[in-house]
C-alpha cells in the first residue's frame, strides 16, 4: 500500500481540509510545496494561524500542543508576554541599526557570564552562521584545513555542516574509518576531502582518528547531544577523550550547543564540566527570532577583532539586530537554572510515560534523550550513535511518519522525526496529555504495525 493511500493518511486529510486547500497554493509557489525542507512532511503540513503558550491553532481551528517549538528554539513557547512586550517596545524604536544597542551588549554579557567557555563572543544571524564562523576562526588560528565532525552530526545548512549527516548503511564505510558522504548532489569533493568523520560515542576510535589525522585538523566540532539523529546524549568519556586529544594536538574543540544550551544555565558543557575552546549557540537565545552566536577563548575570538591587521571576516546584515537582541534578552533573563531543571524533569516524565505506552502495547520503540529533549525511535534499546539511529529509522519505514500524523490528529505536534521538546509554558498536565495522545495513536497504529511492519513488535 503506498503512503498516500494509507487509511491513516486519509484520516489526516479529513482532519485538515483547510490546510490541504492551502497546500495546493503552496505547491504552485514553493518546490515541493514548502519553503523549508526540515519542517515539511507529507501529505502536507498543517497551516498554522496562531499560537499562544504551548498551543498552536491551525487553519481548520484544530488546537495542537506544540512539542516541536520551532525545532527547540522557543524555550518559553509562543507569544510569551515578556518577549511580546520587549519586541513591541523595540520595534517602535527601530529594528536594526547597524550599530550596537544596549540590549545587544547586555545579552552578550549574560551569555558570557553563564556559559563557562565564553570569554568573548559574537552574535550571528543563525546557528548556521555561528558554526561557520567557529570553523573559520579555527582555520585562521591553526593554519590547518581539515575539520573533524561526527557521523550524524548537524551544524547548519551548508555542506561542511552536513557531511555524513545521514549514514546510509551501504555508504557509510567501516565504523573505525567512516566514509565522508554527501547528503545530496551539491557537495564539492573538496569539502568531503577536508572533513574527517568520527563515529559518535566511540572514544577509542576518536583517539585513533585524531592520532592519524591530527596534524591536519583545525577543529573538532561536536554536539553534546546528537540532535538530528535521535537525541543521542554524548557519553562523558567521549567528550573527555575529545577534550584531551584536541588539547594535546592544538586542535580547536568546538561544542555546538545550538540545541543543548537549554539543558543547563551554562549549557551542556556545564553539565559535563568540560570546557571547549569555542561554543556555538542559537535557537533559545533569540527569544523566537532568528539568531546565532559563537564565543569562547579570548585569544581565538580576538581573531574577529576589527583591530587585527587581517581579522577573520564577519559581516552579516542582521547579526545582533536590535529586535532579536531585545527578544533574546527578555527570553534569557527569564530562563535560569531552576527553569532548566524543571523542564528537564518534565522531559523525564515524558520519556517514562512514552516508554510505558510502548511497553504496554508490545512495540519495540524507545523514547530517548536527555533533559527537556526527547526522540522516539523504533528500536528495542536506546541508540548510542548515528548508525544505530539510522537503522531504527529504516526498520520503522512508514510507521514513524504515520505516528507523527496520527499524533497531530490527537493534538500533539512534534518534528516528523518524532522529536519532542518541552517549553516553560508546559507542566505535568501537558506532558500527561502527550502521553495519552501517544497511547491513543499507538492503539490506532497497532493493526497496521501487525500487518505492515511486524518486525516492530516485541518478541
Ligand atoms: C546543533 C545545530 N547546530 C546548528 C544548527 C543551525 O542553526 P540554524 O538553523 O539557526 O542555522 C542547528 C539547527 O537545527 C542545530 O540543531
Amino acid at each position: 500500500m503506498s503512503r498516500s493511500e494509507h487509511p491513516l493518511v486519509e484520516a489526516y486529510r479529513t482532519f485538515s481540509p483547510a490546510s490541504a486547500a492551502r497546500a495546493e497554493h503552496a505547491q504552485a509557489v514553493f518546490p515541493g510545496g514548502d519553503t523549508r525542507s526540515s519542517a515539511h512532511y507529507g501529505p502536507y503540513p498543517l497551516v498554522m494561524e496562531s499560537a499562544d503558550g504551548c498551543v498552536m491553532t491551525d487553519a481548520d481551528g484544530n488546537r495542537v500542543l506544540d512539542f516541536m517549538n520551532n525545532f527547540t528554539s522557543l524555550i518559553h513557547g509562543h507569544a510569551y508576554t515578556p518577549v511580546v512586550e520587549a519586541v513591541q517596545h523595540q520595534v517602535a524604536l527601530g529594528s536594526a541599526y547597524a550599530a550596537p544597542s544596549a540590549e545587544q551588549i547586555e545579552l552578550g554579557e549574560l551569555l558570557r557570564d553563564r556559559v563557562p567557555s565564553i570569554e568573548l563572543m559574537r552574535f550571528t544571524s543563525s546557528g548556521t552562521e555561528g558554526t561557520q564562523m567557529a570553523v573559520r576562526c579555527a582555520r585562521a588560528a591553526t593554519g590547518r584545513q581539515k575539520i573533524m565532525k561526527m557521523e550524524g552530526g548537524y551544524h547548519g545548512s551548508y555542506e561542511l555542516a552536513e557531511v555524513s549527516l545521514v549514514p546510509l548503511p551501504n555508504e557509510c564505510g567501516p565504523l573505525n574509518h567512516p566514509t565522508s558522504t554527501a547528503v545530496d548532489a551539491s557537495f564539492p569533493d573538496s569539502v568531503l576531502a577536508d572533513t574527517i568523520i568520527c563515529p559518535y560515542n566511540e572514544p577509542d576510535i576518536a583517539r585513533a582518528l585524531l592520532q592519524e589525522h591530527g596534524a591536519d585538523i583545525a577543529a573538532v566540532i561536536v554536539e553534546p547531544m546528537l540532535g538530528s539523529m535521535g537525541m543521542v546524549p554524548a557519553s562523558p568519556e567521549f567528550l573527555a577523550a575529545l577534550r584531551e586529544e584536541t588539547q594535546q594536538r592544538d586542535i580547536v574543540l568546538i561544542f555546538d550547543e545550538v540545541i543543548t544550551l537549554r539543558l543547563h544555565e551554562g549549557g551542556a558543557q556545564a553539565l559535563h564540566n568540560i570546557t571547549p575552546d569555542l561554543t556555538c549557540m542559537g535557537k533559545i537565545i533569540g527569544g523566537g527570532l532568528p539568531v546565532g552566536a559563537v564565543g569562547g577563548r579570548a585569544d581565538l575570538m580576538q581573531l574577529f577583532s576589527p583591530n587585527q591587521e587581517r581579522p577573520v571576516m564577519h559581516a552579516s546584515t542582521f547579526s545582533g539586530n536590535a529586535l532579536t537582541m531585545a527578544a533574546g534578552l527578555a527570553a534569557m533573563r527569564n530562563y535560569n537554572q531552576a527553569d532548566s531543571e524543571r523542564l528537564n524533569q518534565l522531559g523525564e516524565r515524558l520519556r517514562e510515560g512514552f516508554n510505558q505506552v510502548f511497553a504496554n502495547a508490545g512495540v519495540n520503540a524507545q523514547a530517548q534523550g536527555q533533559g527537556s529533549l526527547t526522540n522516539i525511535l523504533f528500536s528495542s534499546a536506546a541508540t548510542g550513535n548515528a548508525r544505530q539511529s539510522m537503522q531504527a529509522m529504516i526498520d520503522a519505514g512508514h510507521i514513524g511518519p504515520l505516528l507523527h500524523l496520527t499524533m497531530l490528529r490527537h493534538g500533539v505536534m512534534s518534528a516528523t522525526r518524532l522529536m519532542y521538546c518541552i517549553s516553560t509554558a508546559m507542566g505535568d498536565a501537558e506532558v500527561d496529555r502527550a502521553v495519552a495522545a501517544l497511547e491513543a495513536s499507538v492503539s490506532e497504529l497497532l493493526p497496521y504495525i501487525k500487518t505492515e511492519r511486524p518486525n516492530l513488535l516485541a518478541a
